[in-house]
Formats: structure tokens, C-alpha cells, sequence
């Protein structure tokens, strides 16, 4: 039996080597695949594999295809955008992912980025305090659980949208409910973006919705790329000289809103909110522990398809 981890982007080496001693205690072959840069590569090492772990990897219909023994994809991660579930459950293949594993890292980065951007990048300017200010959460998950948990440390006032939470849920965890995302919007001069991408939220935060937030605004995305519809936030930040964007994943066009907006605007050069020593070893040991509870036991907590 073999599993393997393919991550083009590795985890750092001490969960490598936690990972190693689950899966090979558990007398299963480990094989390991890091930095690889092309999709041979990775078909070339998964064709043998009965289970994978991956971070934002992509497993797609091909590459699910020519794993013949494949049973298992194992998302260390929140989002499971990256993998083909329909292919995946067409070749009878299950996929999980770890949901929260990585979430206080995520909510320390977008703390990071906004206390940087609020004081201009400490260029010795007068910035501005997140005490006192507004932030909404645009999903409550384990990511805004965390973000709430921190913002309150600032004396921000946590506000929270989220279609698939009772009002009561929310509140009980001390975060003001909104009913309707126009409102968190309107509301809040800072809006954080906990949502997955999926065929409903892909391009949702367009101009429609990121006009109504009050001036001085600052929206920050540590979710994905593809949720953000970027013709018109370029157009919104062309006529709103007041609004800021950081973002952990590059907007396609990433130069041109930094030639633009200077200032204004601030890009990881690569998704970075998961990658902390120990966001990988809650992912990644959680992956390994999955991978072989669903190999020598059938468990299958965690699927999602
Ligand atoms: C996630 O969905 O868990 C995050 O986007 C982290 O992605 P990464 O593992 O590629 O850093």
C-alpha cells in the first residue's frame, strides 16, 4: 500500500517527519512528491498510489484518471476547490479535507496584513488603530471564528453574515448577526472574506456590493481569488480613491492593480495564510491520520463527496 504527498508547495520538514511515522507505523509505504512542476510529474508518482495528500494541488479528471489505485484524496486544507469531486466519485474515489486545521493561521495573517496596511506599511507616516472600527466576517467558519476571536483583542466590533448560521448561533459567540450581506457591507469599514469558491461565489463580491461600504473601506481576502469579481473592483477602486484591497491569492492581473493603486493595494507572492510550522502539522498529521484510518479501517469522517 502506498500514500503519497504531493504538495508543490511542501510543508515544513518537522511535519514531513510527523506525517512519515503515522504512515509507515501503520506499515504503509510513504512516497513523497514536493516542488514538482508539471502535471506528469505528479501522474507519474500517483499512479500507483492507493491514497494522496495535497494542499491546493490540482486533481483533476486526468490525473484522478490514471491513478488505478487510487481510493483516497486527502485535502490538508480547507478548500477542496483544487480536486474534480464529480470525476473523483465517477472512479468510485473518496475526498476529505481537514477543516480547521489551519484556521488560527490564516486569521494571525489577516491580522498581519491589516495592521501593516492601516499603518502604511510602517513608512513613517501617520496611520490609523483597528480599535473601535468595524469588521465584518463574510462567512463564520473556523477562519472567522478565529478572526473574531482576535479582532475582539483589538476592540474592533465583530459583525458576522453567514446564510448557513441562526442569528442565535452567531450571537452566542458574542459576534453581532447580520441578515443580509448587503447590510454587513454597508456596515462595516472592514469586510474579511471567509467564503469557498463555488459556482455561486465565484465573481459574487462585485461592484454592486463593495460600493456600499462606507469610505475609508478595506476589504481582505485570504479566501480565494476567483470569489472576487476583479473588472469591477478595478473599477471601484478607480473611482473610489478611499478603498483598500489586500489579498492572500494574487488578482489575475495582480501588476496592473499595484501600478494603480499604490498604496493602496498589498499581495502575499504566494498564498501563504496556511503556511505556519504549525498549521502543517495540524493539517498534515491530520491528513496522514485520515489517509490511514480510511485505509486499514474504512472511516470516512471528513468526506466531502
Ligand atoms: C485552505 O484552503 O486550507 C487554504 O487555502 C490553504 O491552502 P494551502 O494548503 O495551499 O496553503
Amino acid at each position: 500500500m502506498k500514500i503519497l504527498i504531493a504538495t508543490e508547495k511542501p510543508f515544513a520538514p518537522v511535519a514531513v517527519g510527523q506525517m512519515r511515522e503515522i504512515i509507515e507505523d501503520a506499515g504503509i509505504r510513504l512516497s513523497i512528491l514536493e516542488k514538482y512542476s508539471s502535471k506528469a510529474e505528479l501522474i507519474n508518482e500517483i499512479i500507483d498510489a492507493d491514497a494522496v495528500i495535497i494542499r491546493s494541488d490540482i486533481i483533476d479528471e486526468e490525473v484522478l484518471d490514471a491513478a488505478k489505485n487510487l481510493k483516497l484524496v486527502v485535502r490538508a486544507g480547507a478548500g477542496y476547490d483544487n480536486i474534480d469531486l464529480k470525476a473523483a466519485t465517477k472512479d468510485g474515489i473518496v475526498a476529505m479535507n481537514t477543516p480547521g486545521q489551519n484556521a488560527n493561521a490564516v486569521a494571525e495573517l489577516v491580522f498581519g496584513m491589516l495592521v501593516m496596511m492601516a499603518r502604511n506599511v510602517f513608512d513613517g507616516t501617520t496611520g490609523t488603530e483597528l480599535k473601535n472600527k468595524t469588521l465584518g466576517l463574510h462567512a463564520y467558519g473556523n477562519v472567522s471564528r478565529n478572526v473574531a476571536r482576535i479582532a475582539k483583542g483589538f476592540g474592533m466590533k465583530v459583525y458576522a453574515y453567514d446564510p448557513f448560521l441562526s442569528e442565535e448561533q452567531i450571537k452566542s459567540e458574542d459576534v453581532i448577526p447580520v441578515s443580509t450581506l448587503e447590510d454587513l457591507y454597508k456596515q462595516c469599514q472592514y469586510v474579511s472574506l471567509h467564503i469557498p469558491a463555488t459556482p455561486q461565489t465565484i465573481k459574487s463580491i462585485n461592484y454592486d456590493l463593495l460600493s456600499l461600504m462606507p469610505k475609508g473601506a478595506t476589504l481582505i481576502n485570504t479566501a480565494r481569488k476567483e470569489i472576487i469579481d476583479e473588472e469591477s473592483l478595478k473599477k471601484l477602486m478607480e473611482e473610489r480613491a478611499d478603498f483598500t484591497y489586500i489579498s492572500d491569492i494574487k488578482p489575475d492581473n495582480a501588476s496592473e492593480f499595484i501600478d494603480k493603486f499604490s498604496g493602496r493595494v498589498f499581495f502575499t507572492p504566494k498564498k501563504m495564510g496556511a503556511q505556519t510550522k504549525e498549521a502543517n502539522i495540524n493539517a498534515g498529521l491530520a491528513a496522514a491520520h485520515q489517509c490511514v484510518d480510511f485505509l486499514k479501517k474504512g472511516i470516512d469522517k471528513f468526506r466531502v463527496n
